[in-house]
């Protein structure tokens, strides 16, 4: 089975629980769409799947292609297809944007052995004219100096260089111009469709005008409290998260009962 599969995860950090129980599946092919106020666990999350080392999984399982993954290292899930475009990218001083690329799509794809150079620089040119971005932007240092849509732009070029199987968007959408909204909208289309499993964290319905979800889920305090469609992040978008809120609150008012 080609999915990745979060199974009643509980996540904690520095002792403090985050994640209470998140169940989730993601069918390679499939956009989700998270949505959750600020807290709620949704970077966590993310961290998680990734396995940085500083989130410790208290119980539950991650499973990718029906196999437990919680053993593996972040660059050993890399080689597995995994992706996370981070929220707040590191910069890395002396190592270029196309030196760093072509090392993390080597590690990622260490069965058909190394990339020729000039055909990886092919592939990143056509990759950086879709995503209207300026040549010599792959010399740049990693991340230094990039403003906060170059920061976000270039993510997106990693998503199309690095052709995973499953990428975690945590905010991608954040400090984008309308424009470069659009661009990175139309790289993650793209992406998409070369069979990808999408698990797209924002804040905002506006990016899913362009990406759209198959599902969206909110999370509230360390859980998937309600899923739906589009329409879903449209009335938050207009309500906010106070109605998910009290309608769980009723809920459990009328369980108690
Ligand atoms: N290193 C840490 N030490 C202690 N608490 C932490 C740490 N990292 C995260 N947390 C806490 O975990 C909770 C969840 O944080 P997380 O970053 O996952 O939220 P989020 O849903 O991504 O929020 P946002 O929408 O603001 O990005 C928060 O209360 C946060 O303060
Ligand atoms: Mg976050």
């Amino acid at each position: 089975m080609s999915d990745l599969e979060l199974l009643n995860l509980h996540v904690s950090i520095d002792g403090k629980k985050i994640l209470k129980g998140l169940t989730l599946t993601i069918k390679q092919g499939e956009t989700h769409a998270i949505m959750g106020p600020n807290g709620s666990g949704k970077s966590t999350l993310s961290n998680a799947i990734m396995g940085n080392p500083k989130y410790s999984i208290d119980s539950g399982d991650i499973l990718l292609d029906g196999t437990s993954i919680l053993s593996l290292t972040p660059n050993q899930r890399a080689e597995k297809g995994l992706f996370l475009a981070f929220q707040y990218p590191q910069e890395i001083s002396g190592v270029s944007l196309a030196y760093f690329l072509r090392n993390a799509y080597n590690a990622s794809h260490p069965q058909n052995g190394k990339i020729p150079v000039m055909e990886f620089h092919k592939k990143l040119q056509e990759k950086m004219k879709q995503l209207k971005m300026d040549p010599s932007f792959a010399d740049r240092y990693l991340n230094e100096g990039f403003s906060g849509g170059e920061k976000k732009r270039s993510e997106i070029l990693q998503l199309a260089m690095l052709e995973p199987r499953y990428a975690i968007l945590d905010e991608t959408d954040s400090g984008l111009d309308i424009d470069a909204l659009k661009t990175v909208s139309e790289g993650i289309n793209l992406a998409a469709k070369n069979k990808l499993g999408i698990l797209l964290i924002t804040h905002y319905q506006r990016i899913l005008r362009f990406v759209k979800p198959d599902f969206v889920h909110v999370m509230v305090d360390g859980r998937i409290v309600k899923s739906g469609t589009s329409s879903l992040a449209e009335k938050l978008e207009k309500k906010g998260y106070e109605w998910v809120i009290e309608e769980l609150k009723e809920k459990a008012a009328k369980n108690r009962k």
